[in-house]
C-alpha cells in the first residue's frame, strides 16, 4: 500500500573537489556548495536542518516512518536520474546535493499544486506557506465540484472532514504499524477516488477504531479534528493565539505518557503530546487523548 522510496543509483564519478572527511564514523557531502558532515543513516532532510536549511514536507513527520507519498521535499543530487525525497534518502559519502535548484523549485511548485487542487486549504497553515514560498496556486486546478462532501460526525471526539485531505497517508501511519497497530483506516480507491476510509467505509464506531486520536495528532490540514475545535472553528470562537500550553503527566495509569493541555478561556479545547517525547512519541490512547472533560463541567 505505501509506496517504495525511489531508488537511484549514484554516478560513480568523482563527486567533489572539496577535501573529504577521513573520519570513517562520519561521511561528507556537499549541499548547495557547502560540505557538511553527516552522520551514517542520517537522511539528506536531517543534515539539511542540522546546517539550517529548511525543507518543505508533508508526508514526513518526526514520529512516523516515511511514505514518499507527497514528494514535496524532493532535491537533486549528482548522479541520479530523477529528483529524489529528502525525508528518506540517506546520505552517502562524496553525495552532492542541490536544494534550491531551478529544477527543484519547479518541482515543488508543482507538488504543491497538485496535492493542494480540490482541496480546502484554509486550515493547511504549513501547505499554504510552502506555496507561498515556491509561488504555487493550487487553486489553477480547482474544480469547485471536487469540494462536495459533507463533514463526517459521527461522535463528541473528532471529525473528519475529508475535503480538507490531501491524502499524505499520515493518519494511515499512525493508525498502522507506525504507532496503534490498528489498521482501522486505509487509502481505498484509485487515481481521483483515492480517499481514507473505514473499512466497508463503515462510521467510526462500527470500525475497529479506538478512538485513540493518533491520526488526528498527526494530520496536516484539518481534516481530521478534535470535536471541541470543530465547534468552536463553527461558532467562529477558535482563537489560537490566546491559547496557552501546558505540558503535563498523563494521570490514569503509569506509563507516563505527556501531554500538552491546549487551554482557551480557562477550558481545554484539545490534548496534544510531544512528538519527540521518548514514552509516547507524540501518540496517545483515547483516555489521555479525549478524557479530560472531568476536569471542566459543561
Ligand atoms: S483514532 Fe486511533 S484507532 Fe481510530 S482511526 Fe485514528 S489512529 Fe486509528
Ligand atoms: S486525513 Fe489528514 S492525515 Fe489523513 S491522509 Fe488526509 S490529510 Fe493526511
Ligand atoms: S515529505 Fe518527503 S516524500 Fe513527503
Amino acid at each position: 500500500m505505501t509506496p517504495a522510496p525511489a531508488s537511484e543509483p549514484l554516478s560513480s564519478e568523482p563527486l567533489s573537489s572539496e577535501p573529504l572527511s577521513d573520519d570513517r564514523a562520519t561521511v561528507s557531502v556537499v549541499v548547495d556548495g557547502r560540505t557538511l558532515i553527516a552522520q551514517p543513516g542520517q537522511t539528506i532532510l536531517e543534515v539539511c536542518s542540522a546546517a539550517g536549511i529548511e525543507t518543505p514536507t508533508l508526508c514526513w513527520a518526526a514520529n512516523l516512518t516515511p511514505v514518499n507519498v507527497c514528494r514535496v521535499c524532493v532535491v537533486e543530487v549528482e548522479g541520479s536520474r530523477t529528483l529524489v525525497p529528502a525525508c528518506s534518502r540517506r546520505v552517502e559519502a562524496g553525495m552532492i546535493v542541490q536544494t534550491d535548484s531551478e529544477r527543484v523549485r519547479h518541482s515543488r511548485k508543482m507538488v504543491l499544486e497538485f496535492l493542494g487542487s480540490g482541496v480546502d486549504l484554509s486550515q493547511a497553515d504549513d501547505l499554504t506557506r510552502w506555496a507561498s514560498v515556491y509561488g504555487a496556486d493550487p487553486s489553477r486546478y480547482v474544480d469547485p465540484q471536487m469540494m462536495n462532501e459533507d463533514v463526517k460526525i459521527q461522535d463528541n471526539l473528532y471529525i473528519r472532514d475529508y475535503d480538507k485531505c490531501v491524502l499524505c497517508y499520515k493518519c494511515v501511519e499512525a493508525c498502522g504499524d507506525d504507532a496503534q497497530h490498528t489498521f482501522a483506516i486505509a487509502v481505498s480507491g484509485r487515481g481521483f477516488d483515492a480517499r481514507i476510509s473505514t473499512e466497508f467505509d463503515t462510521t467510526l464506531p462500527e470500525s475497529a477504531c479506538v478512538y485513540c486520536g493518533n491520526c488526528v495528532g498527526v494530520c496536516p490540514t484539518g481534516a481530521l479534528q478534535f470535536k471541541t475545535e470543530f465547534d468552536l472553528r463553527e461558532a467562529e470562537q477558535w482563537r489560537p493565539e490566546s491559547q496557552s500550553v501546558t505540558r503535563t503527566v498523563c494521570s490514569y495509569c503509569g506509563v507516563g505518557c505527556n501531554l500538552e493541555l491546549h487551554v482557551q478561556e480557562d477550558r481545554i479545547v484539545k490534548v496534544t503530546s510531544p512528538a519527540d517525547h521518548s514514552v509516547t512519541s507524540g501518540h496517545l490512547c483515547i483516555k489521555g487523548r479525549f478524557g479530560w472533560n472531568y476536569l471542566q463541567p459543561e
